[in-house]
């Protein structure tokens, strides 16, 4: 039985360190899908930043290797706006797609199967994901968690950031961060990461034990 969850939400709602959780908890392989993305911004920055060249990007795009992504240099905002820039052409989303769907097909016996996060993977990505959450906070909130991370950036810059990314994100044509059909929502607004994590986890752990009955009343 291979497993997969779908985690999807906006900038600093806690998705990223809560689909790290649910991976070492429940032996899962996971990808940050925003990664390929920032790999591709970063790649992007290097050639200049031209962020229009559609055939360019695409090209940028088949050069972004999942196994070998280092996040050293791709946290900075720079990297977050370039990312959510490109983000829109649907050429380079297609070829990234193609190289998640890869990575989640490719799962070993060591694993009892995969957890993506990102803003599409309830939606496009793995619409059959066996469980899908959705993680939320009040944009005030994702703001404070994402200065704390960032360090030396002014939290009115990370304000900034964010609100052009949430807007781009969400209003894109091509796979825009939409709550997907069956996922559970989570307003991590009021919680702790810890209790965040937790909520996650009886959720995954309730799915699996669905399956299991599923597959023994078939
Ligand atoms: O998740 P993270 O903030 O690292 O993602 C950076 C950017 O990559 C997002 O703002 C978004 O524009 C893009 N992205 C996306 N689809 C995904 C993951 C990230 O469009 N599945």
């Amino acid at each position: 039985m291979s497993f997969s969850v779908a985690i999807d939400g906006p900038a600093g709602a806690g998705k990223g360190t809560i689909a790290r959780y649910i991976s070492e908890k429940f032996n899962l392989k996971h990808l940050d899908t925003g990664l390929l993305y920032r790999e591709a911004a970063r790649l992007v920055i290097e050639e200049g930043g031209n962020t229009l060249d559609v055939v360019r990007l695409e090209e940028i795009a088949q050069k972004v290797d999942t196994h070998h992504i280092t996040e050293e240099n791709l946290r900075t905002e720079e990297v977050a706006s370039v990312a959510s820039q490109i983000a829109v052409v649907p050429s380079l989303r297609r070829v990234l797609t193609q190289k998640m769907r890869d990575f989640s097909n490719d799962i070993t016996l060591a694993y009892q199967g995969v957890v993506l996060d990102g803003r599409d993977v309830g939606t496009v990505i793995l619409p059959q994901a066996d469980v899908k959450i959705y993680v939320t906070a009040d944009e005030q909130v994702r703001v404070l968690r994402r200065t704390k991370e960032l360090e030396s950036v002014a939290m009115q810059t990370v304000l900034e950031g964010i609100k052009a990314r949430d807007a781009r994100d969400g209003n894109r044509q091509t796979a825009p961060l939409q709550i997907a059909d069956g996922a559970i929502i989570l307003d991590t607004t009021f919680l702790s990461i810890e209790e965040a994590c937790e909520k996650v986890a009886k959720i995954v752990m309730q799915g699996m034990s669905d399956i299991l009955v599923k597959t023994k009343i078939s």
